[in-house]
């Protein structure tokens, strides 16, 4: 919804979350290995979210929660400013990889990321408050694009990290940052020790899409840098299944 003009329908609050889970586990269909979460709009949803996590790992303990912390981009809070504090203390704890972009980590660490060394500095301290996995989507250093990547093997042990180096294309698109989260998920699962291979296959998934939608627009005649582009999902599902590694990771 958000990136539209104008939507409707009805936005799910906590209780009717609630009301699903226990209609799930009525049925013994609550045991899950995944969960995502990305944008949330209210202190009173993120709890209900914090006692649906709670809730599925009573059923299974191995339980991959993957936490877009979505609360702004380029400078501004998109959320209510509470949402901060309830990621850092209660959520992030919780959570096995989070996703951050520039803005969020910024937020969640209280670090100001102006370098490589701050993005990887800002991982180690989000590994330090839970998630073993952490994923800066970008961060924009310099002008360039990069995602920094981070991996915890073990409590205590210094992480695994590299960069991918993105290049930024001209436009500005509606959904990249849900569809990046997805993508690690799915790679994440494939590749659960190797957070390099699951970033360089969901980078290029991406980009692949990335370039065709502006490709696309270009052939209807339109200036992608005039509004923001729907993403070509549907007609870029060989990218998504079988993308060409063309992004490669490197390590620090
Ligand atoms: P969103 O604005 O959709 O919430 P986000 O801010 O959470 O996204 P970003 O880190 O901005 O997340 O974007 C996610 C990914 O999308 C990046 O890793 C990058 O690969 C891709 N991306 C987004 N915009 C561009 C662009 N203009 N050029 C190249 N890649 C882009
Ligand atoms: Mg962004
Ligand atoms: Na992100
Ligand atoms: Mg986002």
């Amino acid at each position: 919804m958000a990136g539209y003009p104008s939507f409707k329908g009805q936005v799910l609050n906590g209780q009717q979350l609630w009301d699903l889970i226990e209609g799930l586990e009525a049925n013994d269909l609550l045991y899950y290995t995944h969960l995502l979460t990305g944008y949330i709009g209210s202190v009173s949803f993120l709890d209900s979210i914090l006692e649906v996590v709670k809730k599925l790992r009573s059923i299974n303990p191995k339980l991959t929660y993957v936490c877009d912390p979505v609360l702004g981009d380029e400078g501004k809070l998109y959320v209510p400013p509470e949402l901060v504090a309830v990621y850092r203390e209660k959520v992030i704890p919780v959570a096995t990889m989070l996703t951050p972009n520039q803005f969020e980590a910024e937020q969640l660490t209280g670090l100001r990321i102006v370098s490589e060394r701050d993005g990887r500095e800002a991982c180690n301290i989000i590994h330090a408050a839970g998630p073993s996995k952490v994923v800066l989507t970008s961060i924009n250093i310099d002008g360039v694009l990069l995602l920094i990547g981070s991996y915890q093997k073990e409590k205590g042990v210094s992480p695994e990290q590299f960069k991918i180096v993105i290049p930024k294309i001209p436009a500005y698109f509606t959904g990249t940052g849900d569809l990046m989260t997805a993508l690690l998920l799915g790679w994440s699962n494939k590749y659960p020790d190797d957070l390099s291979r699951a970033a360089e296959l969901a980078v290029s998934s991406l980009q692949a899409l990335l370039q065709r939608t502006v490709a696309d627009y270009q052939k209807a005649g339109y200036d992608p840098q005039s509004s923001s582009l729907e993403i070509r999902l549907i007609q870029s599902q060989d990218d998504i299944r079988h993308p060409q590694v063309t992004y490669k990771a490197e390590k620090y």
